[in-house]
């Protein structure tokens, strides 16, 4: 019977000790939670199985009514952490000064107080030996480093997704794929206006350096984006996506200088051709290490 009890315990502290590393493993990033969550259910059933299994021995083992064979390891484990003499024995310890009545037990530090202590060196050695030997673990640095790298990841998808084309971070994209989407756009929703070429119907002419809002990829933009209602220019952001809107913006901007038939007469002001501010040439250096 004692060599199954052994055996059950044995069983048990294996699973905690195995199943206890997702419990206290800071989570690594990536690391999978729903992996971490099913090890914790698993540990939490082997110990109730374990336990269940237990209290089965103990019960058939005698009629234990009272719970003092239940009772016992947990009355052993107490004295074990804390080795606290009885009060019986207590005369024993007790130091021979006395304070107006007030006595002096030479109670030892109770082993759970050493072992929290002794546990703490050992987790320093464990700990220093991951971190900083080996390296296995991630120090703090290395997760801000790693926390930065997801972020630079995320915003490149996200900038490529064209989620984060805005009027402050628009520019003009020299790509054709993109000069060709401009294009299937422009002709489908603004040729009607401003002319198959550009060159102005209702609304303004492209192919001049005559602009009344602005001449820039990110002034394009924003007439694009809001519109100028009242003058006849819709509000596109409820139809065309930000990356759209910056292609037929750019597409636009290809359009100086071509010099298409039956061009509207100027409207707007004259724009000295600046290729570095209309273009914006001068943030692409900068978006490029995002
Ligand atoms: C219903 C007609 C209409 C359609 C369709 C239209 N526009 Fe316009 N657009 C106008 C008018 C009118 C103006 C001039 C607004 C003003 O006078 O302020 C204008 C102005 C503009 C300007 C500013 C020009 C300047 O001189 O500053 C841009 C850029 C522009 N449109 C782009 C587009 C794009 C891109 C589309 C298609 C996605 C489009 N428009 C579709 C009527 C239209």
């Amino acid at each position: 019977m004692k060599n199954i009890k052994t055996y059950i315990w044995a069983i048990l502290g294996f699973f905690l000790l195995f199943f206890s590393s997702p419990i206290f493993a800071e989570s690594n990033s990536g690391g999978n939670t729903a992996e971490a969550i099913i090890e914790v259910i698993v540990a939490v059933t082997v110990f109730f199985v374990a336990f269940i299994l237990w209290l089965a021995l103990v019960y058939s083992e005698k009629n234990d009514f009272e719970g003092k064979t239940f009772l016992q390891p947990f009355k052993n484990f107490m004295q074990a952490i804390n080795k606290s003499i009885p009060i019986e024995e207590e005369n024993k310890i007790l130091l021979d000064h006395d304070y107006d009545g007030i006595k002096e037990l030479n109670n030892k530090i109770p082993p759970w107080y050493n072992a929290i202590f002794v546990g703490t060196v050992i987790f320093a050695v464990v700990y220093m030996i991951n971190y900083h030997v080996i390296g296995s673990g991630n120090v703090q640095e290395d997760e801000y480093a790693e926390e930065v790298r997801l972020a630079a990841v995320q915003q490149k998808l996200l900038s490529e997704s064209g989620k984060l084309i805005d009027e402050s971070t628009v520019k003009f994209v020299d790509d054709p794929a993109a000069l060709a989407n401009g294009k299937e756009i422009f002709i489908k929703h603004c040729a009607a206006c401003h002319g198959l070429k550009g060159e102005g119907l209702v609304g303004p002419n492209f192919a001049d350096d005559y602009w009344i809002h602005g001449n820039t990829a990110k002034d394009i933009f924003k007439t694009i984006k809001y519109g100028v209602v009242a003058k006849g220019m819709p509000t596109w952001s409820s139809q065309l996506s930000p990356n759209d809107m910056q292609d037929v913006g750019s597409y636009i901007i290809t359009l100086r200088g071509t010099n298409p038939p039956n061009q509207k007469a100027p409207q707007g002001k004259l724009y000295k051709y600046d290729e570095n501010a209309q273009k914006g040439a001068e943030d692409k250096g900068k978006k490029k290490n995002i």
